[in-house]
């Protein structure tokens, strides 16, 4: 906030404050007397509904004075007039990072107990999974699902079919690390839709066994083999799934075959080391390797 802003606000407060008080002083002077009251019915409605011109009952008064007084009373301590930082020094930050630094310090000793513990020995421990399952919905769930059964574009995890690896060493890499799966868009290089549509076909039906009479085979032996492999069934190095297995990121209908094939597709599983440490990392790793076991 520039100094002109922080001015504006300043002025702004201390003028509305000065403003309620002499609200109230100009309120009491005009103090109407007993006769006064009894005099004013000028306003009769429906017949009986008289509107009278009563002082303000003294606790409501009194209640009003409170807030003024409350009200200079914060702004002098807390951060409210402009950039001034308020004499406590209270920020929002601040909070956050004692909040941060005490739950370190709460469940630092826990983590570190499990960090130093292999992922095989961590899948028996109950308490150990059942913390890998809440940092789960907290970090995970909005991408992979909350049952770790992903989506389109979202691998499921408790499945054993791997895109990078199943192993405890992998798929804490997944986590610390992140992936980046980067199918290359191919559309240009069929000669013709026919031929697009051919490769459609024949990749939809690689779980079947592939055809190897088909003139798509042909061209899959030279346009695919490199990260899909020779018979299908991919390659972890590259994130490259296993096209033979009935097991689908981006499902087995025609359209988003033949989408990933013209258009390419770049799923990215984003790094969270230096959001959760290694020592989370090991815990989740745990969990997810619970999940395909
Ligand atoms: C922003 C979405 C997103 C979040 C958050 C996310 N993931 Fe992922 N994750 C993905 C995507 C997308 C992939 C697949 C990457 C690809 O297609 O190459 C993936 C891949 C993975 C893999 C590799 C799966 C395989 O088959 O090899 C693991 C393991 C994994 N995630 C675990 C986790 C864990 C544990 C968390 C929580 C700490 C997490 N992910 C958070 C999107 C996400
Ligand atoms: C440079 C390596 C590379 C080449 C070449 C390649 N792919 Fe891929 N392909 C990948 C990767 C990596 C993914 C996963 C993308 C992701 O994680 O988002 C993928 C994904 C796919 C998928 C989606 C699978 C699913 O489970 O939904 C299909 C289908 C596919 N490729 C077919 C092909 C075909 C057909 C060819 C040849 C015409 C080909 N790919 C060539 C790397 C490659």
């Amino acid at each position: 906030m520039n100094s002109l802003w922080s001015w504006w606000v300043i002025i702004g407060t201390v003028v509305s404050i000065i403003a309620c008080v002499w609200l109230i002083v100009f309120t009491n002077r005009q103090r109407a007397s007993k006769e006064e009251i009894v005099e004013s019915e000028a306003h009769v409605w429906d017949e009986d509904i008289r509107e009278l011109n009563n002082p303000l009952p003294m606790w409501w008064l009194w209640l009003f004075i409170l807030t003024i007084i409350w009200s200079v009373g914060y702004l002098i301590y807390y951060p409210g007039l402009g950039t001034f930082s308020g004499t406590s020094e209270w920020s929002q930050e601040g909070q956050y990072d004692a909040e941060v630094a005490a739950a370190e310090a709460r469940y630092g000793p826990i983590f570190a107990k499990y960090g130093a513990m292999e992922v095989t020995d961590l899948v028996n421990d109950p308490d150990a999974l059942s913390i890998g399952a809440s940092l789960f919905a907290n970090y995970c769930s909005q991408c992979h699902g909350s049952g770790a059964l992903g989506a389109r574009g979202f691998p499921n995890l408790t499945d054993d079919d791997w895109l990078y690896g199943g192993s405890p060493a992998q798929i804490e890499q997944s986590i610390m690390s992140g992936r980046t799966g980067i199918m290359p868009p191919l559309g240009a290089v069929f000669a013709s839709d026919e031929a697009l549509n051919e490769m459609v076909s024949y990749v939809q039906a690689m779980p079947d066994g592939m055809d190897t009479s088909s003139p798509a085979h042909t061209q899959y032996m030279t346009l695919c083999i490199a990260c899909h492999g020779a018979d299908g069934s991919g390659m972890q190095a590259l994130g490259a799934p296993n096209l033979t297995d009935d097991i689908w990121l981006y499902s087995s209908s025609p359209q988003q075959i033949r989408k990933t094939i013209v258009e390419g597709r770049t799923g990215a599983m984003p790094a969270h080391g230096h959001l959760i440490g290694p020592d989370r990392a090991r815990v989740l790793a745990a969990y997810v390797y619970s999940l395909s076991q």
